[in-house]
């Protein structure tokens, strides 16, 4: 791997950052560019140095845009001020690729939305660009493949599916783990470092039966028995629609995706 800059060191940077060190991607090869004072205190605790802006040049691989999107297009400017030909790999959620390249003479521009836990080498990045940055979009797998699974998207408008639907999807199952968490800490008298340990063992234990390929219905009934709790449990979660308002969010979430893309 070439020289990485982040340009915005916040978040989604730091898990990717996290994610590529985990995976024995050399320090010396990621660099920064943030005006936060804590992400520099962070990233100085992991020996992660910052670059001058005015130092990015053609010998830097490639600049992973991680800025929020109201500031994304200013940061643009930031980078064309310096160099008008460099290699842009955006994360910023809804800033459609042409606006991007537009800020540019001649970027190769390639959208990507990938997700926090890339710190756990769990990551899941869908990638985007156009068929004439074929060496960018396949230099972005190599990247994000170090920090999990990445799969190639063939249509921007493919990217608010995901992002609706992965992109935050974790906070969903952390926001359905509010009830667990709550109802964990009461059996462990609120002790939270127990109860943080039970509900990662739960998970993994989801996670490991889906890795061996076991169905969801399989799985389901591996549990349940006739006229038992699970079966009393699933019957009241089926009787109150659970499945079709969990999709409603989903929908909602994709649906603000669209929008986000038309306000920039
Ligand atoms: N978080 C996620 O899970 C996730 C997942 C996928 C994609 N994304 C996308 O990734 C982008 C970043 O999200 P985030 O959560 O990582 O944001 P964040 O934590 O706010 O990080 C962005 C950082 O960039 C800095 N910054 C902004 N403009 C700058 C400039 N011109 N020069 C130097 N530093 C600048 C910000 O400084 P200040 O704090 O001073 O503004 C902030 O420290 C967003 O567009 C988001 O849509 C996020």
């Amino acid at each position: 791997m070439g020289t990485t800059v982040f340009f915005g060191a916040g978040n989604i940077s730091q898990s990717i950052i996290k994610g590529l060190i985990k995976n024995g991607v050399s320090k010396k090869d990621i660099l920064y560019i943030d005006r936060n004072a804590s992400n520099k205190k962070i990233l100085s605790k992991i020996g992660i140095k910052p670059i001058d802006k005015n130092l990015l040049n053609n010998k830097i691989e490639s600049i992973i845009l991680a800025v929020k999107p109201k500031d994304a297009l200013q940061a643009c400017k930031e980078i064309s001020d310096i160099t008008n030909a460099p290699n842009i790999i955006s994360v910023v959620a809804g800033i459609k690729l042409k606006k991007i390249a537009k800020c540019f003479d001649k970027a190769q521009v390639v959208r990507a939305m990938p997700i926090t836990a890339s710190a756990y080498g769990k990551g899941i990045t869908a990638i985007y660009g156009k068929t004439n940055s074929k060496k960018l979009i396949s230099r972005s797998k190599k990247l994000f493949s170090q920090v999990g699974a990445s799969i190639i998207l063939k249509k921007e408008s493919e990217l608010d599916n995901f992002t609706g639907l992965i992109g935050s999807g974790p906070a969903y199952f952390f926001y359905l783990l509010k009830v667990y968490e709550k109802r964990v800490l009461k059996l462990c008298d609120g002790d939270k470092k127990f109860a943080n340990k039970i509900i990662s063992n739960f998970l993994d234990g989801i996670s490991s039966s889906i890795d061996d390929g076991v169905g969801l219905d399989e799985a389901i009934n591996m549990i349940a028995s006739k006229k038992g709790t699970t079966e009393a449990g699933i019957n009241s979660l089926k009787k109150n629609n659970v499945l079709q308002l969990f999709e409603k969010g989903i929908i909602s979430a994709i649906k603000r995706s669209k929008e986000i893309s038309n306000e920039y």
